[in-house]
């Protein structure tokens, strides 16, 4: 349904203009988006979720919601852009709002970070774009010692792969964009997780802020979400065939993929999630940076794109300067890295058309 207003009832006087739970006003609630909301709430096991205009929004909706001047976050060291702009920069500069950056699988390190003010910790549970994983339980245990909250951007795990409120997280954070859309074709965030920590989002980082999803993003995901479980499977398969695929190459430097026993979490990764490791692996060629840009131009059927979930398979160069590459580990500081969001195409067909592109820039 396409509206952003709703029929009032013949004596509107008990009507809150601020509420969200019954449609009144697209920007505090409307049916595609209770329809959704509800849908992802039962999925991730939450009592309920809000859905707003993308997954940065859904971030930074958690952060303006829950965090106030003068507190302190605890945060991955390696997350999607957009979070550690948010901690490195903005956040502090404009809100007085402090970040101390760890790696999420140094749990000394976390302990470390904690300080009277921490109030949230945040991590991804499979890290953008280095595929560190989070041991979302243990993190929990640490965040409630100290008082915090535990929130968790999913993007990379979504249901049925992993559950992370089963695992004590406070709220999970999804960009819809990506798998739970699954089709390249809609932008939306979630947040999922109790329904008093819900509705303070809705509060304060929905209605009077105002970055709404429209109706029709609201039900394309919906419509996109219907194939999730079919479509992971397919993600997953396909990706672990081709990080083995590239890890046994020797033209490759090296595979970031939770699913590879090279992995440094693998076996967190397998006791974690369900079914499988994600759609997404990054891995370099042995070689400069032209050698990699000179690879992407030659695939055929894996497009250079940013985003990842999608049907399609996604490739994205990144390189060896910028501010956030000081952060990742050695191998990606020293050929940068290609993220590899795997599609649902034929994985022979995915397999064949790297080995060609491997084999025109790069003959053995
Ligand atoms: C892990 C993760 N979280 C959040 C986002 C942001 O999502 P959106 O592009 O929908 O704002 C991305 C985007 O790539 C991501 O990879």
């Amino acid at each position: 349904m396409l509206a952003n207003s709703y029929a009032l009832p013949d004596d509107p006087s008990d009507v809150s203009w601020s509420g969200t739970d019954v449609p009144l006003y697209t920007r505090n609630s409307g049916a595609n988006q209770i329809a959704l909301q509800r849908k992802l709430a039962v999925l991730e096991g939450g009592e309920d979720a809000v859905v707003l205009a993308s997954g940065v929004a859904a971030l930074h909706a958690v952060f303006f919601t829950f965090l106030r001047s003068g507190d302190h976050v605890v945060v991955s060291d390696v997350t999607y852009e957009a979070t550690w702009r948010l901690f490195a920069e903005i956040l502090p500069e404009k809100y007085g709002i402090s970040a101390t950056f760890i790696d999420p699988s140094d749990l000394e390190a976390v302990l470390a970070a904690i300080t009277p003010d921490t109030r949230l910790v945040h991590v991804e549970t499979i890290g953008n774009p280095t595929t560190k994983v989070a041991d979302i339980g243990v993190l929990a245990e640490i965040a409630h010692s100290a008082g915090a909250l535990l929130s968790v951007d999913s993007t990379f795990t979504p249901p049925p792969m992993y559950r992370p409120l089963a695992d004590g997280a406070d709220l999970v954070v999804h960009s819809l964009t990506k798998f739970i859309n699954g089709h390249g074709d809609a932008m939306g965030g979630a947040v999922v997780g109790s329904k008093e920590l819900v509705d303070r989002v809705k509060a304060d980082a929905m209605v009077d802020v105002g970055g709404v999803i429209s109706p029709s993003n609201a039900w394309l995901i919906t419509r996109g979400s219907v194939t999730l479980p079919l479509r992971l499977r397919q993600h997953l398969d396909s990706a672990l065939k081709l990080a083995r695929f590239l890890e046994q190459d020797p033209r490759v430097a090296f595979v970031a993929y939770p699913g590879l026993e090279s992995h440094p979490q693998h076996a967190l990764a397998t006791r974690q999630f369900a079914d499988g490791y994600g759609g997404v692996l990054s891995f370099a060629l042995r070689g400069d940076s032209e050698l990699q840009n000179r690879f992407v131009a030659a695939l055929e059927i894996i497009t250079s794109a940013v985003s990842l979930g999608h049907d399609e398979s996604l490739i994205v160069h990144v390189g060896t300067s910028g501010p956030r590459v000081a952060a990742y580990p050695e191998p990606f500081r020293e050929y940068g890295h290609l993220r590899l969001s795997v599609g649902l195409e034929d994985p022979e067909d995915l397999t064949a058309d790297i080995a060609a592109a491997l084999d025109a820039v790069a003959p053995l």
